[in-house]
């Protein structure tokens, strides 16, 4: 018997809620992993997976799709732009055992957007929609038993990594997930007053919006009376809302939840060295090494065949603030081990 994630309880019940957004190259499982073992957000998601990989067979991708039970509720993402792809990736998707399911349409990274994917959907609202029916009916059909795994006719190596990313989340109850699109203002200026109201018609369980346009990329602040004025619209449709961009701690979040009238936030960069952003707590450096340490332990185990190197861009930001930072980064950008880090242990408590 197929539930529904309880997910949708949560998004139903609550007022208020704080979740960590997707990072292409940092929310990895390892990261996710730490994140929830130091301070738990309400809901997590995926770095964004490309669908159309997916739908072909990248086996790799599979690495960027691993989460452990803890991380629950846990939203994959996806970006592309074959509506086709949607449907083969969100029922991969379903079967992994996701608590939602997000469509990205804000990727402003141009290895993205000159492919037609990402924030450069805002322009093709036509091909957007057809993207957000493909993933609703291969939910649908998830649901219904119309479509399996194995109607997809996935190479073994592909069921292979299924079935390791199966045995590490330990999902094993059949769950429909919740349908969610994250976005930006616009491309060149900000055309939320039709394209929020756009995406609204298509009966989403939730909508992020990231206060700025494409063309904007990080640069300035995230405009969040836009943010307002479509959590307002997204109130009226009955759609769960995030708003997103700068929010460096949960008191600031609360702030602007309470000041922009929007229930939920996201924060992305100010997690990033700092998993206590959740919480409000000021962590003192032997925490924040104790945290290198969880981090790297939780790397090492989950891929152990890659190597060390992705977390020393970590690392560097956790001893941020540091009175001895320049010298602990110039050792930083060489570690290679865990025995390099626990090395660098007395450098960092001793502040
Ligand atoms: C390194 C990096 C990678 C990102 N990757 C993704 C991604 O995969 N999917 C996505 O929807 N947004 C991605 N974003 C955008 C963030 O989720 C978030 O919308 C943005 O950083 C604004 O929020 P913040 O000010 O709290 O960081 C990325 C941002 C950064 C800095």
């Amino acid at each position: 018997m197929a539930q529904r994630t309880p997910l949708k309880n949560i998004l139903n019940a609550s007022q208020f809620l704080l979740g960590l957004s997707p990072m292409d190259g940092i929310t990895d499982a390892a990261f996710r992993l730490t994140q929830t073992q130091i301070a738990k957000p309400n809901l997590i998601f995926t770095e964004f997976v490309s669908a159309e990989g997916l739908a072909h067979n990248a086996v790799k991708l599979y690495d960027t799709l691993l989460f452990s039970p803890q991380e629950r509720p846990i939203i994959g993402q996806l970006f592309g732009k074959d509506p086709q792809s949607f449907y083969t990736a969100a029922v991969i998707l379903c079967h992994l055992g996701f608590d939602g399911i997000d469509i990205n349409f804000g990727c402003p990274a141009k290895t993205v957007t000159q492919h037609g994917s990402g924030a450069a959907l805002i322009a093709q609202p036509q091909l957007a929609g057809d993207i957000i029916n493909s993933v609703k009916t291969a939910i649908d059909d998830f649901a219904t038993n119309k479509v399996s795994i194995n109607s997809l006719k996935l190479k073994p190596k592909v069921i292979e990594a299924i079935n390791r990313n199966l045995q590490y989340s330990q999902h094993q109850t059949k769950i429909i997930p919740t349908l969610s699109v994250k976005t930006r203002l616009g491309i060149e200026a900000d055309v939320s007053r039709q394209w929020i109201p756009f995406l609204l018609n298509f009966n989403l369980d939730f909508l992020t919006l990231h206060g700025r346009t494409l063309k904007q990329g990080y640069a300035g602040l995230a405009d969040w009376q836009a943010i307002s004025r479509a959590g307002k619209l997204a109130k009226s449709a009955g759609v769960y809302f995030f708003g997103n961009g700068d929010i460096d701690s949960s008191q600031k979040a609360l702030e602007y939840s309470q000041k922009y009238h929007i229930p939920g936030i996201l924060i992305g960069r100010a997690a990033m060295g700092n998993p206590w952003v959740f919480t409000g707590k000021q962590a003192n450096f032997t925490e924040k090494y104790q945290a290198m340490l969880l981090h790297a332990q939780n790397f090492l185990k989950i891929f152990p065949h890659r190597r060390f190197d992705p977390l020393r861009r970590h690392f560097l930001l956790y001893v941020s603030g540091h009175p001895r930072a320049k010298a602990l980064r110039q050792e930083i950008v060489q570690l290679t081990s865990i025995e390099q880090l626990c090395s660098l242990e007395e450098k960092i408590l001793n502040c």
